[in-house]
């Protein structure tokens, strides 16, 4: 059982295109995985199953969680055939969450007990992030074990990475010591010599956590999210290696 948060409080930095082709990849190995949709834009919702709305999503599991009532998250769980994984679906209500979790018991520890009941029935958990750095993402990085940071090869990258860094060390120390591994992935790579030099920046300060796999800018993350597939291409084959360094990293 691996729980990993691919999280980055930058919103464009393909956090979605990550877990979407990350998840298919690992599912096309054989993996057994749940992708989580933690962002209430529902930008995975929409590219795994499109836009129909749906009773129970992540949304009103954690509002009743935090209301004590009764809710069980494996009736919120849908698998995809297309996709190979299973998958939870948000909706907007999960922006609410920042508001009614301020007041609730144990605010931090949410998620963690939400996902109590599926913790153990698949290989990986891989949870879609929104973009801020606020009680949701605590929320996931109580419940995870590993965090992979999608960063853009572009200007500005590493801005907001140490904040990052910060809650993350936090969240280790205080409720969750199994949050060991912290891995970046360099997304949006192209032949600019911007790119390169981002690239080298990070693979001096991080020489351990920078994945040897980069994820190249390609019409085909784009295309692919439109037409509700896994990448194919260039795009799917850097998501299938980095699934392969993903495990050889584990074992
Ligand atoms: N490797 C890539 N090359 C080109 N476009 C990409 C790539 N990865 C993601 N995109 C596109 O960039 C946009 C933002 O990606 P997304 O995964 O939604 O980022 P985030 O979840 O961090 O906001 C989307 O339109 C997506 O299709
Ligand atoms: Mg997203």
């Amino acid at each position: 059982m691996n729980i990993i948060a691919v999280a980055n409080q930058k919103g464009g930095v393909g956090k979605t295109t990550t877990v979407v082709n990350l998840g298919a990849a690992l599912a096309r190995k054989g993996k057994s995985v749940l992708c989580i949709d933690f962002d209430p834009q529902a930008n995975l919702t929409n590219y795994v199953a499109g836009c129909e709305p749906r009773e129970n999503s992540i949304a009103s599991v954690m509002r009743a969680a935090v209301l004590f009532q009764p809710a069980d998250i494996r009736e919120t769980i849908y698998h995809s055939e297309r996709f190979g994984f299973d998958f939870i679906p948000s909706d907007l209500r999960l922006s609410e969450a920042d508001i009614y979790l301020a007041t609730a018991m144990s605010r931090e520890t949410v998620l963690r007990r939400v996902l109590e009941p599926v913790r153990q029935a698949y290989d990986y958990i891989l949870i879609d992030c929104n973009p801020s750095l606020g009680l949701l993402l605590t929320n996931v990085l109580v419940a995870s074990n590993q965090v992979i940071i999608p960063v853009q090869t572009q200007y500005f990258a590493t801005q907001g990475l140490s904040s990052l860094e910060g809650v993350i060390g936090n969240v280790r120390m205080t409720l969750n010591a199994d949050l060991t591994t912290v891995n970046i992935l360099l997304t949006f790579k192209d032949k600019t010599s911007v790119a390169t030099a981002v690239t080298e920046t990070l693979r001096e300060q991080y020489p351990q956590s920078v994945f040897s796999i980069e994820i190249t800018r390609k019409q085909e993350a784009i295309n692919s999210s439109m037409m509700g597939k896994p990448a194919g291409g260039d795009t799917g084959a850097e998501y299938r290696a980095l699934a392969d360094e993903l495990i050889a990293r584990e074992g």
